[in-house]
């Protein structure tokens, strides 16, 4: 994958197909550790086989044809950059709990991408989902929102109306991090 956002894309997909609809997204940036660390938890039903099946490019509990690829795809982009995934149960919100994690330096670190778009995506085509986004720099937060409490907070306009708007203010956080 080219774009660390499409793993987020998947893994919300993967969340959502499990019946989850508390989603929480993590983007851990430290410098210092030279570490990129994204979580990705959710209230559905949890994580249900083996672990090597679940990695296995072939194996999916979907019935459609599709193949399952997300997690097996996610697992060689973070590999390839010196990192890992490493799957749970989450403690917050009872699902399942993904976690990727990517040397920050790896020349083979993908890039995030457009995760304003991916997530403002998932919003409008997804509304009754909270998803829970947060951006850590260096232990420091630099933005926190609630999709819920967004739609609250604009609650004169539409859905559509507000798509550009959260775009917008992840992607102006996602450039200053400056990876
Ligand atoms: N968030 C999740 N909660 C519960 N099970 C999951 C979750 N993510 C993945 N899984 C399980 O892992 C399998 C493989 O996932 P994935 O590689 O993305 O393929 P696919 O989504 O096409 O099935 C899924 O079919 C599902 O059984
Ligand atoms: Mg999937």
């Amino acid at each position: 994958m080219i774009e660390l956002s499409l793993h987020i894309l998947d893994l919300i997909e993967n969340s959502i197909n499990a019946g989850a609809d508390e989603i929480k997204v993590l983007l851990d940036v430290n410098e210092e550790n030279d570490l990129l660390t994204l979580t990705i938890e959710d209230n559905g039903k949890g994580f249900s086989v083996e672990e090597e099946q679940l990695f296995d490019p072939f194996y999916t509990t979907k019935t459609s044809k599709v193949v399952g690829m997300g997690l097996s795809l996610a697992k060689s982009s973070a590999e390839r950059a010196g990192g890992e995934v490493v799957i749970g149960r989450s403690k917050d919100l009872g699902g399942a709990k993904v976690v990727l994690t990517f040397v920050l330096s790896n020349i083979d670190r993908i890039p995030i991408g457009d995760l304003g778009n991916s997530i403002a995506g998932m919003f409008v085509t997804n509304p009754n989902i909270n998803i829970k986004i947060y951006i850590i720099l260096n232990n420091q937060t630099q933005l926190s929102i609630h999709t819920k409490e967004y739609r609250e907070k604009f609650s004169d306009k539409s859905d559509i109306e507000i798509y550009p708007l959260l775009a917008e203010e992840i992607n102006n956080v996602i450039k200053a991090l400056k990876v």
